[in-house]
């Protein structure tokens, strides 16, 4: 069964935000239109920088009713996934290279009632996530090295999108499933980077700087959808 008309989908990165402003710049989104709220965590282990943790992401809970899509860049997810959930995110995505037993790890996240997501960093490869594909809701190809906001866009993995949305096509017509698993990329994703990524097969686009850099940040998304929706190969359904 192949997945047709799949729902384009954006979610802002704050991480290059105004902390200072938080609720001003989550408003911001909210008036955009974006779908979601992308939540970068970084503990300076995984990934060099350092970002934020769960009592902020409560409080971001309390103030907005956007869908709260969490990235966890952090050792050792398992330890922290009971406060991540407490915390009121909606989707939960670990990195398959900080989870030996992701299969768990993906039932935790389910049973707890949330959407479950694994991210892939560049390097690794798509055969991780090959037998954990019904536990997925969707999966995150990272198109930078994560830690910072602002990087360019690794060409490379648009061949990667394809390949996972392969992937997913024969899991579904293999398992006979409508079951939809969503493809994110983040990393570098701008008004061109994103038409490369959705002709490729990606629905839910992560935008951070471009989003927070752009004098109207409204108009920028809308621009998206446009480019997006005039482009004949793009694989999504604009909404
Ligand atoms: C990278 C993070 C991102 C990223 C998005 O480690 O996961 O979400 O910072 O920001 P831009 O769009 O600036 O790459
Ligand atoms: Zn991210």
């Amino acid at each position: 069964m192949l997945e047709k008309n799949i729902k384009l989908k954006i979610s802002i990165s704050i991480l290059n935000c105004d902390f200072l402003n938080l609720g001003k710049e989550i408003k911001k989104v909210e008036e955009a239109g974006a779908d979601m709220l992308h939540l970068d965590i970084m503990d300076g282990s995984f990934v060099p920088n350092i970002s934020f943790g769960p009592p902020v992401v409560r409080c971001i809970r309390k103030n907005t009713k956007l869908f709260l899509d969490t990235h966890l860049m952090i050792k050792n997810p398992d330890k922290h996934l009971g406060s991540f959930i407490e915390s009121g995110a909606d989707l939960i995505n670990v990195h398959a290279e900080e989870c030996p037993h992701l299969d768990m790890t993906l039932n935790s996240i389910k049973k707890a009632g949330l959407k479950t997501a694994v991210s892939l960093n560049p390097s690794t490869p798509l055969c991780c996530i090959e037998n954990v594909l019904g536990l997925l809701d969707m999966v995150l190809i990272m198109t930078v090295n994560p830690g910072f906001g602002g990087q360019k866009f690794i060409c490379e993995m648009t061949d990667k999108i394809r390949k996972l949305k392969g992937m997913i096509e024969k899991y579904r017509r293999f398992n006979n499933t409508n079951k939809t698993i969503e493809i994110q990329v983040d990393g570098g994703i701008n008004n061109k980077t994103a038409l490369l990524a959705a002709n490729a097969g990606a629905n839910i686009l992560v935008i951070g700087s471009a989003f927070f850099n752009s004098e109207n940040p409204a108009e920028y998304i809308s621009n998206i959808r446009k480019t997006l929706m005039n482009n004949s190969k793009s694989k999504v359904r604009i909404v």
